[in-house]
C-alpha cells in the first residue's frame, strides 16, 4: 500500500534517490534576475507541487504550564489566509513596537497581554516575513473560534521577497526568522551560488526600518535553520560547509556553526552533524541529530535532542565543546525550541512508535521526561517546528487547518506565484503532469488516479480516465485528444503501460480511448509533432526505454521509428513548436545512476546535442518549449536543498525547482524557491493574468509526515524507486 502511494505520488521529478557523492561539473552559471521569455506578449508557465495544495497551514499555539491541555487552550494566532508558518514569538521590544501603528500601543495597554509573533507567510504569490500582533478580548477565555471573532489584529509585513528593497528577488523561501533588536534574522535562497548542486540558503539579517541587509553566510557556503543567542550576540546555523551537498533528501549531513550576528565573522563549528540549533544561554544551544542507536539497527538510529555546552560564550574550538544527549531512545525527539535561561523544559517535535502523527511536547529536563500537549488536543494532524515565548508560558508551532481541524479554508486549483517580471506568470496547480488545449482554454491534468481536463478557471472540471496515468499532451490539431500514458509509473521496461488517445468531448470519455501501443511494454510520455501526424514516445520494448515515433493515427501498427537506441533510458520528451527539435531527459552519460541532463535532436535522428549538464549525479527532467520555441522550462535540483527536509512535510524529491533556459545553454534562470518537489512544468499558449483560481472545495489536509520518520517493526524502509523512468 505504502509502496503504491509512493510510486504514485513522486511522479514530479521522476527518478531514483540514489545518492551519489561525485565531483560536480560546472553548469552555465544562473541569473536571478527578473525572469523574461522570448514572447514579446508575455508567457505563462504551470507546474506540480507535491501535496503542497493539501496544507494550509496556521501558527497555533499552547500554554505550557496549564496541564493538561484542553483543546480550548489552543489559540489559532495567525489570521488563516494563505499558509502561515515557521513562527518566532519575539521580545516587544521599544525598536519593535515603534514598528506599529500608533493607535494599537494606546490599544495595547487596555487589554490583557497581546501576542507578538513573527512568522513565514506566503500570500500574494510570494513568501514574506509578517510581524502580528494578536489582541483578545479575554486571553483566559481565548478559544480558536472566539479569538477569530472577537480579537484585534494588527499585521505589519516586515520583509517581502517582491518588495525590491534588499535586493531580493522572487518567492526566496525562508526558514526560523528572529528579531533581535531590530534586526531580522533569516534564510533566503535569492543568491545563486554558481555551482550547479550547492543550495542558495543563506543567512541574512536586514534592518527592518532601513531595509539595510548583510549576508552573513560566507559565499559558496549553505546555511539552514539559523537561531539568535539570547544575547543577539551569536548565531547557531545548520550548515553544508565543508561536505557540499550529496543528493541527501532525508537527513542532512549538517554541522552546527557558529558565527558573530552583527557580521558573520567569527565563524566556528562547534558540533559535528547535527542540526535545527536553538540556544538557552549564550554558551548552550541543544540540536536534533540521529543517535547510533534505533529499533533495529544504527542505520535506523533515533532521531534525538542533544546538548553542546560550549566553555563559555563565544568562539570555541569544537574540541571543549562538551555535548550531552538529552532525549532518550524508543521516540523520534527534533526540532527542539528552548527560551533564554529557561533550563526546566525544552519544546521538541515527536514521532513516537504507532502513531502516525508528529506532535509537540515539552521534555522536562531535571525529571527527563516528555509532557505531551498536542496528541491531547488534536490527535490526528501534524504539528511541525515548535517555538517557545521568551516568558517560556507558550509554545507555538504550525498545523493545517482545514476541515479535520474544524475550518473550512477554500483549496487553491491553481496558485499565482509571484516573479519580478510583468511578462511571465507562474501558477502552481493543483495536480500534476498539467498541459493547457491548443488555444489554452482548458488544462488537462493527472490526479492519481486519473486524467482531469478543467477551464482554466476551475470550472468543467470532468475525469476524462479513471485508471493509473502519467503525463498529458494535446493534439495540435484535432480537437479534444489528449495522449497520456496508462499504467504504473516507475514500472520496468516490461510492465505494460500503453500510450493512449482520449477524446475528453466524447459522452463518456473513458469508453472513446484509442490504444496507440499494442506490445504489452513500457510506452509512455507521448508527445505530437506541430502537425499532429506523429507521436513521439519512450518505450522500453528493447529493454531500454529509447525514443521512438510513430503515427498518431496508426499508432504502432502503423510502423515505428527509432530515434534514440542504447543501453541507457531516455525519457520525458517534448517537440518543439516548429517541429524541427524534439528535448528529453537522459542518463546516458551514467546509465542507471538516476542522473538525467537534456538533449535535444532532430526528429530524424540528426543533431543530437546536450542542452544541460546538470552536474554529477545531477538530476534535470521534464524539458517542455516555450510557445515561441526559444526557452525550455524544465526541473532541476540545480539549487539543491532549501531547508532541512525534517522541518517539512514529506517531500520525496525537495530539491526539485523550476527553471528556464535558452535553446543554446545560455540565459539559465531559477522561478521557483521553496522546499518543496516542484515538477512538470507546462506553458499556456498565450499569457494569463496573475491571480489565484479557488477550487469549489475545502482543504483536506492530506499530506503525510517524512516517511523516514516511520518506525515500522521490519527492516523494511523505503530504499527507493529505481531509475525507471
Ligand atoms: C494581496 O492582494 C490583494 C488583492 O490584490 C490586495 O487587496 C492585498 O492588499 C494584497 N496584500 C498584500 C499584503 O499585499
Ligand atoms: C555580547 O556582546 C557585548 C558586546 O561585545 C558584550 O558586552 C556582552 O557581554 C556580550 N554578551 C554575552 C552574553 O556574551
Ligand atoms: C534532419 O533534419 C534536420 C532538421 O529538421 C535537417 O536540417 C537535416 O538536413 C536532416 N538530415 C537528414 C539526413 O535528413
Ligand atoms: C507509517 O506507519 C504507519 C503505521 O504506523 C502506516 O500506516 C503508514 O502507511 C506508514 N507510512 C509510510 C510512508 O511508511
Amino acid at each position: 500500500m505504502e509502496l503504491s502511494a509512493m510510486k504514485t505520488t513522486s511522479i514530479l521529478f521522476s527518478f531514483s534517490f540514489f545518492l551519489f557523492l561525485l565531483p560536480v561539473l560546472p553548469l552555465a552559471s544562473a541569473s536571478v534576475t527578473a525572469p523574461e521569455t522570448g514572447a514579446s506578449s508575455g508567457a505563462s508557465l504551470i507546474f506540480a507541487t507535491l501535496d503542497r495544495s493539501h496544507y494550509e497551514f496556521d501558527i497555533f499555539t499552547l500554554p505550557t504550564r496549564r496541564r493538561p491541555p484542553s483543546a480550548s487552550m489552543e489559540i489559532r494566532i495567525t489570521d488563516g489566509e494563505s499558509v502561515n508558518f515557521n513562527g518566532y514569538f519575539p521580545s516587544p521590544s521599544p525598536a519593535l513596537l515603534s514598528l506599529l501603528p500608533d493607535e494599537t500601543l494606546i490599544q495595547q495597554e487596555t487589554v490583557t497581554p497581546p501576542l507578538h509573533l513573527i512568522y513565514i507567510t506566503e500570500r500574494n504569490g510570494t513568501s514574506s516575513i509578517y510581524y502580528d500582533v494578536v489582541y483578545g478580548q479575554d486571553s483566559g477565555s481565548m478559544t480558536k473560534r472566539s479569538l477569530l471573532e472577537s480579537s484585534a489584529r494588527v499585521q505589519v509585513p516586515l520583509l517581502s521577497g517582491a518588495d525590491g528593497r534588499s535586493g531580493m528577488t522572487v518567492n526566496s523561501m525562508r526558514d526560523k526568522p528572529s528579531l533581535i533588536g531590530d534586526y531580522l534574522v533569516y534564510v533566503s535562497t535569492h543568491e545563486d551560488p554558481g555551482v550547479p548542486r550547492a543550495s542558495w540558503a543563506a543567512v541574512y539579517s536586514t534592518q527592518v526600518q532601513t531595509g539595510l541587509t548583510r549576508r552573513l553566510t560566507p559565499r559558496g557556503i549553505a546555511d539552514f535553520s539559523p537561531a539568535v543567542s539570547p544575547s543577539g550576540n551569536w548565531t547557531a546555523v545548520a550548515s553544508y560547509a565543508e561536505r557540499g551537498w550529496a543528493g541527501e533528501v532525508e537527513e542532512l549531513t549538517t554541522d552546527i556553526y557558529i558565527f558573530l550576528t552583527r557580521d558573520g565573522t567569527h565563524r566556528v563549528k562547534v558540533v559535528e552533524h547535527g542540526g535545527w540549533p536553538s540556544w538557552v544561554d549564550d554558551s548552550t544551544l541543544y540540536f536534533h541529530r540521529r543517535s547510533e542507536d534505533g529499533w533495529i539497527s544504527v542505520e535506523d538510529g533515533w532521531i534525538s535532542v542533544y546538548r553542546a555546552i560550549l566553555q563559555k560564550a563565544g568562539p570555541v574550538s569544537i574540541e571543549s565543546v562538551t555535548i550531552q544527549r538529552v532525549t532518550p531512545p524508543n521516540l523520534h525527539a527534533f526540532t527542539p525550541a528552548t527560551s533564554p535561561n529557561n533550563h526546566e523544559f525544552i519544546a521538541v517535535a515527536t514521532r513516537r512508535p504507532g502513531d502516525e502523527y508528529r506532535h509537540v511536547e515539552l521534555f522536562d529536563l531535571r525529571k527527563n521526561k516528555f509532557i505531551e500537549l498536542t496528541r491531547l488536543v488534536s490527535p490526528a494532524s501534524h504539528h511541525f517546528n515548535p517555538f517557545l515565548s521568551p516568558d517560556s508560558t507558550r509554545v507555538g508551532y504550525h498545523s493545517c487547518r482545514g476541515e479535520a481541524n474544524g475550518w473550512r479554508s477554500p483549496r487553491l486549483f491553481l496558485e499565482n506565484i509571484q516573479t519580478t517580471s510583468p511578462k511571465l506568470s507562474l501558477f502552481r496547480i493543483d495536480g500534476s503532469f498539467p498541459t493547457f488545449s491548443p488555444s489554452g482554454d482548458r488544462i488537462a491534468h493527472v490526479n492519481m488516479p486519473g486524467v482531469t481536463v478543467v477551464k482554466p478557471d476551475g470550472s468543467d472540471r470532468r475525469k476524462v480516465f479513471p485508471g493509473m496515468a502519467f503525463s498529458t499532451a494535446w493534439d495540435p490539431v484535432q480537437p479534444g485528444i489528449v495522449y497520456t500514458s496508462a499504467g504504473p509509473t516507475f514500472a520496468k521496461e516490461r510492465t505494460e503501460v500503453d500510450v493512449i488517445a482520449i477524446n475528453v468531448d466524447a459522452d463518456d470519455p473513458s469508453t472513446s480511448i484509442r490504444k496507440l501501443t499494442t506490445n504489452g511494454q513500457n510506452n509512455a510520455f507521448p508527445w505530437p509533432s506541430p502537425d499532429g501526424k506523429r507521436i513521439v514516445f519512450r518505450s522500453g520494448r528493447s529493454g531500454h526505454k529509447n525514443l521512438y515515433i510513430m503515427d498518431t493515427e496508426k499508432g504502432e501498427s502503423g510502423g515505428l521509428f527509432r530515434l534514440t537506441d542504447g543501453p541507457w533510458t531516455d525519457t520525458m520528451c517534448n517537440w518543439s513548436p516548429d517541429g524541427e527539435l524534439i528535448a528529453f531527459a537522459s542518463d546516458r552519460e551514467n546509465p542507471g545512476s538516476g542522473s538525467f541532463e537534456l538533449f535535444l535532436i532532430h526528429p530524424n535522428g540528426t543533431g543530437m546535442r546536450k542542452l544541460i549538464q546538470s552536474g554529477s549525479g545531477g538530476r534535470t527532467n521534464h524539458p517542455i518549449f516555450s510557445p515561441d520555441g526559444q526557452t525550455i522550462a524544465f526541473t532541476s535540483d540545480y539549487g539543491a536543498i532549501s531547508a532541512e527536509p525534517i522541518s517539512n512535510p514529506h517531500h520525496y524529491q525537495p530539491y526539485g525547482e523550476i527553471f528556464t533556459v535558452k535553446l543554446d545553454g545560455s540565459d539559465l534562470r531559477r522561478l521557483t524557491h521553496n522546499s518543496f518537489e516542484d515538477g512538470t512544468p507546462a506553458w499556456a499558449p498565450k499569457f494569463i493574468s496573475p491571480r489565484d483560481v479557488a477550487w469549489p472545495r475545502m482543504n483536506n489536509c492530506m499530506f503525510r509526515d517524512c516517511h523516514w520518520l516511520n518506525i515500522t517493526t521490519t527492516n523494511t524502509k523505503p530504499k527507493g524507486l529505481g531509475i525507471s523512468c
